[in-house]
């Protein structure tokens, strides 16, 4: 039996004897809504703005494009440790991490073709020795062997989220620059929505909310300008 969430009263001015929320709950409901619409706002703006920036400058895109190859490498590399790991997951779990696994895989061999392409084994060699993806990663989560399976799902569907608009800011650009980075991302912009969207569907909403602020602590590992500040890293 489905159970009323405490949040809901029955409205004794209503004539139909329908169910109404209080309205300082309504109010609360509707001012969150609209602080996450403009934080979204926020990071879209943020993240146009970083894509006009870099897209000029080769040595960044550069930078970043190592850093995009490392992380789908590196999500790929998780994802198998705990595919073999003992950490209790059911078989729809399993198949559902295991195709994710095999899409990061995919997404790094699109991104090192692309660097092929684009620049030298030598430029590509010194490039590779910046560090940046690893400082988020070593604050969300630095060891997965404490984690159940669905806080393990929390952590990737927040890191899942947070590439999404970059992402967009690229395959959104309406000028013809970097037809083939374009490309590869507007291919991977799609596999990525449906991580995101496969890790906070097998989570619960408890570890989601949970796994906020090792999330926020790890964009700030990235990034000089705080969290918060409007700016966003990744
Ligand atoms: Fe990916
Ligand atoms: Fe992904």
């Amino acid at each position: 039996m489905t159970e009323i969430p405490k949040v809901l009263t029955v409205d004794s001015n209503s004539h139909d004897g329908s169910i109404s929320r209080p309205a300082a709950v309504v109010a609360a409901d509707a001012k969150a809504m609209l602080e996450e619409r403009k934080q979204r706002l926020d990071l879209k703006k943020a993240s146009e703005n970083w894509w006009n920036t870099i897209k000029r400058n080769p040595s960044l895109l550069n930078e970043w494009l190592i850093d995009q190859y490392r992380g789908e490498k590196g999500a790929y590399d998780r994802m198998t440790e705990i595919l073999n790991s003992d950490i209790p997951m059911t078989p729809k779990q399993k198949t559902v991490l295991g195709i994710i696994s095999q899409e990061e895989l995919l997404h790094s061999q699109w991104i090192q073709e692309l660097l092929q392409s684009r620049m030298s084994s030598e430029e590509s060699v010194k490039l590779s020795a910046v560090p940046v993806e690893e400082r988020y990663w070593s604050q969300t989560l630095p060891t997965f062997i404490d984690k159940t399976i669905e806080q393990l799902f929390a952590i990737g569907a927040h890191a899942e989220e947070m590439r999404l608009h970059r992402i967009r800011a690229i395959v959104n650009d309406s000028s013809d620059i970097h037809p083939d980075i374009k490309q590869v991302f507007e291919r991977i912009l799609t596999d990525e929505l449906f991580h995101a969207k496969a890790f906070k569907g097998m989570t619960t909403e408890k570890d989601y909310q949970e796994a906020i602020d090792k999330h926020v602590e790890g964009l700030n590992a990235l990034n000089p300008i705080p969290y918060g500040g409007g700016i966003h890293v990744t």
